[in-house]
């Protein structure tokens, strides 16, 4: 208990934040932790990140439409899907797509307790977001590229869950070092991750470079 409350300790966030000086070993502890999501959704979501996540200037940067359809893969908390959802309106929708049972639990909670009207969580297969051919307007993905299996089908998918025009939106932590973020091991270079999008029929449409950590970039359709 003590070395969970240790561990807890070095998280800023639910999102696998640590400490500078973490070691190695304590890197996959964390890694482990917040895969553990019982433990993962007990947190709640650290103002702290909003420094450098910037999430008003994510979603500013991000141009919103009324009644657009965001597909959040990886929803996680909710950190974003609930910022995404006000500025889609009523008669936009966000699907908030997790593997985890625990944290749709946590997302169905949330949804509830705050009556919003336009997210639906998606339990979803860790190979596919199970959503409608030709219905996503945008896809989300902060933080959890990494964890998806089989990313080639995955974007082949996608790319037909997307609506003509649609984008594709990754946000992840860069391969260097920096205060916070999973282990370096796990993360993808921004310039893999390009050619990865490439090889799977993706153009860069636009690259935002205000975020201290991550990556920012807009994909469409090649
Ligand atoms: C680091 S968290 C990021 C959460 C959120 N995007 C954020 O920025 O706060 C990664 C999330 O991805 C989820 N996840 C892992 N593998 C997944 C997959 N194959 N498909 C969808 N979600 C997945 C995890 O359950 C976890 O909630």
């Amino acid at each position: 208990m003590k070395r969970l409350l240790a561990l807890l300790g070095w998280l800023t966030l639910p999102g696998l934040l640590l400490a500078q000086d973490t070691t190695k070993r304590d890197m996959h502890e964390m890694h482990k932790l917040h895969q553990d999501s019982k433990a993962y959704v007990a947190m709640p979501d650290d103002p702290k990140r909003d420094e450098y996540q910037k999430p008003h200037e994510v979603i500013t940067a991000l141009k919103l439409k009324e009644g657009e359809v965001i597909a959040d893969i990886g929803a996680g908390s909710g950190y974003f899907t609930f910022r995404l959802a006000r500025h889609i309106g009523d008669t936009g929708r966000v699907y908030a797509v997790d593997v985890s049972p625990e944290m749709i639990v946590h997302l169905n909670r949330r949804i509830r307790d705050l009556k919003v009207k336009n997210v639906v969580s998606i339990l979803a297969a860790p190979d596919d977001p199970l959503l409608a051919n030709a219905s996503v307007d945008r896809f989300f993905i902060c933080d959890t590229w990494h964890h998806i299996e089989n990313r080639d089908r995955y974007l082949g998918l996608m790319k037909k869950m997307l609506k003509p025009g649609g984008e594709v939106v990754m946000v992840d932590f860069k391969k260097a070092e920096t205060p916070v973020g999973p282990p370096p091991e796990m993360r993808i270079d921004r310039a893999d991750l390009v050619k990865e999008m490439e090889k799977n029929g993706f153009k860069v449409a636009a690259e935002h470079t205000f975020l201290p950590y991550q990556y920012f970039i807009v994909f469409k359709v090649s």
